[in-house]
């Protein structure tokens, strides 16, 4: 609507700025007295050197669409009221229409961004941080590829590195092949926490590792076979995770996949002079960037996270020729991705302005990070599984016949989480509080996806069949102040789309949600639906309805949130 309107404006007005930017000028008043739309005329009045309200004034009497009732020129903005019958018809057709697809567009059409995400670390369990990096990541490569780009999903699993060494070293001391088989993750996450407090005391543990981790970058045998072990199984716990969140990834090269390809990138660096020793080591330098230098080959010859990084941007550009390449990970991590670009500008590459490290704040619980080391683990399984038992319980109580309970409550249990993690703006702390997450009232996923079901059921009862929209009469006549609002809502969804994109932002579709749930919770509060007597004004409450439910279920698709029918 906002282009249609800057287009009229355009020709009304004989100006030379673009449609686009008058379009992006165009405001939506707080209230719906100062009209559903309005343009403010400072802009132009400087350029015609007239007073804004004249302008408006003018712009006013030649102004036609269709969908536009009336104008009105106040304190120097031109207020748009639509003609709420005609615009509602076309938005809503335009929803029931295109269903899932509505609010798609081409903006991204034949570009792709490749997007790095999860990437938890081998024989760790899986952190609260790389469920943060999952959940927003996938958020983030939704809604990308709703505007058309295409996505590549990188699990850039860190499967290589001196801990490897260490945990070669633990197990061959202490470890017992059964036990692994049995609890991968447990069992390695104990055996690398041992190595810790053992190395404490006894320093030379240290150095069995280094000698090990350089036996497995030479492709020792022994060392090559527990690492390819280790990967395995703990590969596999991974998967069980990635199922139960719904997630899936276009690549799992991991951080071992670019062994073979960063010699390419330490010759690059050496002839553009960029590499300096420093006791034994190489780093490159980045004082003029006010960096503090990057360590890129050990004294021994290992290489180093970061120079992996380096040889990952290469190949990624190489072989999707990405137009931007994110990477999310933790605030923590901020130097390192600066470090990355920093070098890769020293190269000369032009497009190391096309990495984001899409950064996000911790996980907290009782105030404090939930972490993964001295043994203090909480682990992912056990935390979905706890909240599929709490939902489970909601359900018993609100609905105890109903179908399918266990997997609703999967689908509600999960989706707490995530909604809980995706409301926030990412860069904020998330604090974790499983019963917070799992209310069915206030700003939560249960909300949402508890409104969705009861426009659904009513939708049901209703029979309504995908046709009602050609049965109904195309202009619902009937509509007033709420109706207004929610189709104002619906009309928006393109728009926060591409909010949520070009900002890197998925709280914007959650917010988005909520809004919508709420607005829905409210008409349905105050206005008969199913015993609505007037046939004509209750099949357009149901189309209404009907939309509610295509769009809440979309937005908690792109946060990669299920919306069952029935709770
Ligand atoms: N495995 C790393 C960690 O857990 C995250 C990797 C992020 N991706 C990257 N390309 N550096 O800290």
């Amino acid at each position: 609507m906002k282009s249609r309107i800057a287009e009229q404006i355009k020709i009304a007005a004989g100006v030379d700025f673009s449609q686009i930017e008058i379009e992006s000028w165009i405001e939506k008043p707080k209230f719906s007295t100062m009209g559903d739309f309005a343009f403010p005329c400072f802009r132009l009045a400087k350029e015609f050197k007239k007073a804004p309200n004249l302008i408006a004034a003018e712009i006013a009497q030649t102004f036609k669409l269709k969908e536009v009732e009336r104008t009105e020129a106040v304190g120097g903005y031109l207020n748009f009221y639509l003609d709420l019958p005609l615009y509602s018809a076309k938005v809503l057709k335009e929803v029931i229409d295109k269903r899932a697809g509505y609010g798609q567009k081409d903006l991204g059409k034949g570009k792709s961004i490749s997007i790095d995400l999860s990437s938890p670390n081998i024989a760790k369990p899986f952190s609260m941080g790389h469920l943060r990096s999952t959940v927003i990541g996938n958020a983030l490569a939704n809604v990308t590829e709703k505007l058309g780009y295409k996505v590549i999903r990188i699990n850039h699993i860190g499967d290589w590195g001196t801990q490897f060494g260490k945990l070669i070293t633990a197990y061959q001391k202490w470890g017992s092949e059964e036990q692994v088989k049995t609890s991968p993750i447990a069992e390695l996450h104990k055996l690398y926490v041992y190595f810790h407090e053992q190395a404490e005391l006894n320093p030379s543990l240290d150095d069995e590792a280094r000698v090990w981790f350089k036996r497995l970058e030479d492709g020792d045998e022994e060392a090559v076979r527990l690492w390819e072990w280790f990967r395995k199984v703990s590969l596999e716990a991974f998967s069980a995770v990635y199922e139960k969140l719904n997630i899936s990834f276009d690549s799992f090269n991991g951080e071992a996949f670019y062994n073979d390809k960063m010699n390419d990138v330490i010759a690059m660096l050496e002839d553009e002079g960029l590499i300096e020793e420093s006791e034994g080591a190489r780093v490159v330098r980045l004082d003029d960037e006010g960096l503090p230098p990057c360590l890129i080959q050990k004294r021994d010859g290992a290489t180093l996270y970061a120079t992996r990084d380096l040889a990952a941007a290469f190949y990624r550009k190489r072989e999707y020729s990405f137009e931007k390449s994110l990477y999310v990970v933790g605030n923590e991590q901020s130097l390192h991705f600066k470090q990355l670009k920093a070098i890769l500008k020293k190269l000369n590459i032009l497009w190391a302005e096309d990495l984001v490290h899409i950064s996000f704040g911790m996980m907290l619980k009782d105030g404090k990070k939930m972490s993964t080391r001295k043994g203090k683990i909480v682990l992912l399984e056990k935390v979905l599984e706890q909240s599929t038992a709490l939902a489970a319980e909601a359900i018993e109580e609100k609905n105890p016949n109903l179908k399918e309970k266990q997997q609703v409550a999967e689908a509600v249990g999960i989706g707490a989480i995530m909604f809980h993690d995706l409301k926030v703006f990412r860069q904020n702390d998330v604090h974790f509080e499983l019963k917070d997450m799992l209310r069915f009232e206030g700003e939560t996923g249960p909300y949402v996806q508890y409104a969705h079901a009861r426009a659904c059921s009513i939708l049901r009862k209703a029979a309504v069949k995908d046709s009602s929209f050609s049965n109904s009469k195309v202009a619902p006549a009937s509509f007033g102040e709420e109706e207004r609002a929610i189709v104002m809502k619906i009309s928006a969804f393109e728009e926060v789309i591409e909010e949520a994109f070009a900002e890197w932002d998925p709280s914007k579709i959650a917010k988005y949600a909520i809004d919508l749930a709420q607005l829905f919770n409210q008409y349905y509060a105050h206005t008969h639906i199913l015993n609505e007597l007037d046939e004509e004004v209750k099949a357009q409450r149901l189309l209404l309805l009907e939309s509610i439910t295509i769009v809440l279920k979309e937005s908690l698709r792109l946060l990669g949130i299920q919306a069952p029918e029935e709770m």
